[in-house]
């Protein structure tokens, strides 16, 4: 008789939290490829579901929760599915989501990665296991992602963090801060390109502190190396920590063309109390001097920030102080966060503790402002030529495609599907708060 024809195992990855996640999730693809298994949008058609899990808010964490709670059904289904929870959450959590998931098989905190066929085969043979290890391996050329679809891709240059904001999880899910050697980010990025990556986000938590173990080439250095690899028309990197911007980081923004002008630069707060409890090491005077300093060698610049609302002791002299340093630093976009007590994390001792409504309050004027400074940045931008790295068809409105100017700001203008993945030359005609609208002025565009 002839042998049955085995269809191959397939693999659902659910990602949540940070981009740090994100291109965690397309290493633990590429080892999944590796092994055998295919990608299954469905989770209900998957063999294996892995949850990359983010633990910076307290309400990514609940998610976890009620997305493990809706593949329950599934596991009763089809008692060969292996269900894994991996990522920060894990990592927090460790043997404790085995106990209080009795369906779970396997939690894999983000160091273990590469440790992922070994737990497969005791998971397969019934052993339920919890991987944490506290040490972050050096991600050499053998964990390079070299696989990633469409013209934007992701490269980690260091892995950890070493800051401690008293607010923060993430320098204990992720352990100690290790970069990566320049010779292996060299070469997962030419790979990329090779493969028709045409954009590259550098990634790490704190990036300026980059320093490659071989050389001790900085952070600058770095970006001028890949900035030199062939095909590569776009370099991005997040995020930067305001301690460590360095002025060569500013100058090497101005000087390499294909360095995009855009600085994530979170403040966290404007009032220096606050910065100080949250061990943030650096005053709102020394913020919007490097932000001056931006704005000045780079005048195109788009800038971003996060700030968070509600630490302990915030009071509304601070809060107003949040305000008035968002309408002096004039942001882009700013990701506001109400804060939210973390395990491990020093500001959960601190007191007093702010009230979910004034939090919610706070949070609301933050964005009130910080949407009538987008929209008028944006409306700034009206008349201007730009040029667009077209992404592909709007979502919304037929006939029109999408791009990021090299500020990275978001546009939409006529045009056929043809454009995509092409730089084309573009009048912006409206600013809209999360958005430009513009006209092609010029045929096709180079490739
Ligand atoms: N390494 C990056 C940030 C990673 S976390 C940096 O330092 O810029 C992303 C954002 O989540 C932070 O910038 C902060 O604004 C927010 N955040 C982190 N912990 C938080 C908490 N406990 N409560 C509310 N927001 C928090
Ligand atoms: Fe968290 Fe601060 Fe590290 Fe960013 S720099 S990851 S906010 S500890
Ligand atoms: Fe979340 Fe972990 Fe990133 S906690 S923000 S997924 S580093």
């Amino acid at each position: 008789m002839e042998a049955k024809q085995l269809s191959p195992r397939s693999v659902h990855i659910t990602t949540f939290g940070c981009q740090m996640n994100t291109y965690d999730s397309s290493r633990i693809m590429a080892i999944c490829e590796e092994l055998g298994f295919v990608s299954e949008a469905d989770p209900s058609k998957a063999d294996l579901i892995l949850i990359n899990t983010c633990s910076v808010r307290e309400k990514p964490v609940h998610k976890v929760y009620s997305v493990l709670g809706s593949f329950k059904h599934l596991k009763r289904k089809n008692p060969g599915l292996i269900l894994g929870v991996a990522g920060c959450v894990a990592q927090q959590e460790g043997k404790k989501l085995l106990d209080q998931v009795p369906y779970l098989d396997l939690v894999m905190g983000p160091k273990a990665i590469e440790d992922l066929p070994e737990l497969l085969q005791d998971a397969a043979s019934g052993k339920r296991r919890s991987h944490t290890p506290n040490t972050n391996p050096i991600l050499g050329l053998k964990a390079a992602v070299t696989r990633q679809p469409g013209l934007k891709a992701m490269v980690t240059v260091m892995q950890g963090c070493d800051n401690f904001c008293s607010y923060c999880v993430v320098p204990y899910v992720r352990g100690r801060e290790k970069s990566r050697p320049a010779d292996a980010v060299l070469e997962e990025v030419a790979a990329l390109t090779a493969g028709g990556a045409r954009e590259i986000t550098l990634l790490g938590q704190n990036v300026n502190s980059y320093r490659d173990p071989e050389s001790g080439a900085g952070f600058a250095e770095l970006l001028a190396v890949v900035a030199r690899v062939p095909d590569l028309w776009r370099l991005r990197f997040t995020t930067s920590h305001p301690k460590d911007l360095s002025p060569s980081l500013i100058e090497a923004m101005r000087d390499i063309p294909q360095l995009m002008s855009l600085l994530h630069l979170p403040a966290q707060s404007g009032s220096d109390r606050i910065l100080k409890a949250m061990n943030r090491g650096y005053t709102r005077a020394g913020y919007l001097e490097r932000v001056a300093r931006l704005k000045k060698e780079v005048p195109d610049a788009a800038l971003g920030g996060d700030m968070i609302v509600g630490f302990p002791g915030e009071d509304e002299a601070d809060f107003q102080l949040s305000m008035e340093l968002v309408r002096q630093a004039r942001y882009d976009f700013l990701h506001s966060f109400i804060y939210s007590d973390r395990p491990f994390a020093k500001a959960r001792k601190m007191e007093p503790k702010i009230g979910d409504k004034v939090k919610k309050r706070r949070l609301a004027e933050l964005q009130d402002l910080q949407r009538d400074i987008s929209l008028e940045l944006h409306t700034a931008q009206v008349g201007k030529m730009e040029e667009v790295l077209v992404e592909g068809s709007a979502k919304k409105g037929q006939g029109l495609v999408t791009g990021r100017t090299r500020a990275g700001r978001a546009v939409n203008f006529a045009g056929g599907p043809e454009l995509v993945g092409s730089l084309v030359q573009v009048e912006i005609t409206e600013g809209r708060i999360n958005s430009l609208m513009a006209r092609q002025v010029d045929q096709g565009g180079s490739t």
